[in-house]
């Protein structure tokens, strides 16, 4: 397992953007119009719940690690959209951030971290549902 203190910061840092990824999702269901606006606002809403239980995992993991769950947004992920192909192309590049970092996090993370490795790697399979889901909504 890499050090603590980097390990830590990486999954705060994915904390982060999981608040953000929350905030966008709502907020994207929020202002989406045209004809199929309330199905996939919907489906954002859903997929921005995904996002919060998350949120509650990272915390779990990092108070286990003993260190302290960070309240930060990051602010780079909270990207305004309005129509329907805005926000797919916005949340598609976002999931795509977030499998990366977890990625990332997979190889820090290692085999000898269990439950935190398998905890990422059920997280990335949520983010790549995600992602699919998206490219299925465009046009
Ligand atoms: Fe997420
Ligand atoms: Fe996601």
């Amino acid at each position: 397992m890499a050090n603590k203190e980097k390990l830590l910061k990486m999954l705060n840092d994915a904390l982060a953007q999981e608040h953000a990824c929350q905030i966008r999702y709502l907020t994207h269901a929020a202002v989406i119009t045209g004809p199929y606006a309330e199905a996939v606002a919907n489906r954002l809403k859903e997929i921005a719940e995904d996002e919060k239980n998350h949120a509650i995992q990272l915390r779990d993991r990092i108070t286990a690690l003993g260190g302290t769950p960070t309240m930060e947004i990051a602010k780079g992920d909270l990207i305004p959209a309005e129509t329907l192909n805005e926000i797919l192309l916005v949340n598609l590049k976002e999931e795509e951030k977030a499998i990366r970092l977890y990625r990332s996090i997979l190889r820090a993370v290692g085999r000898e971290g269990e439950i935190l490795y398998e905890t990422v790697e059920d997280i990335i399979k949520d983010e790549q549902e995600h992602k699919e889901e998206l490219d299925r909504l465009k046009e």
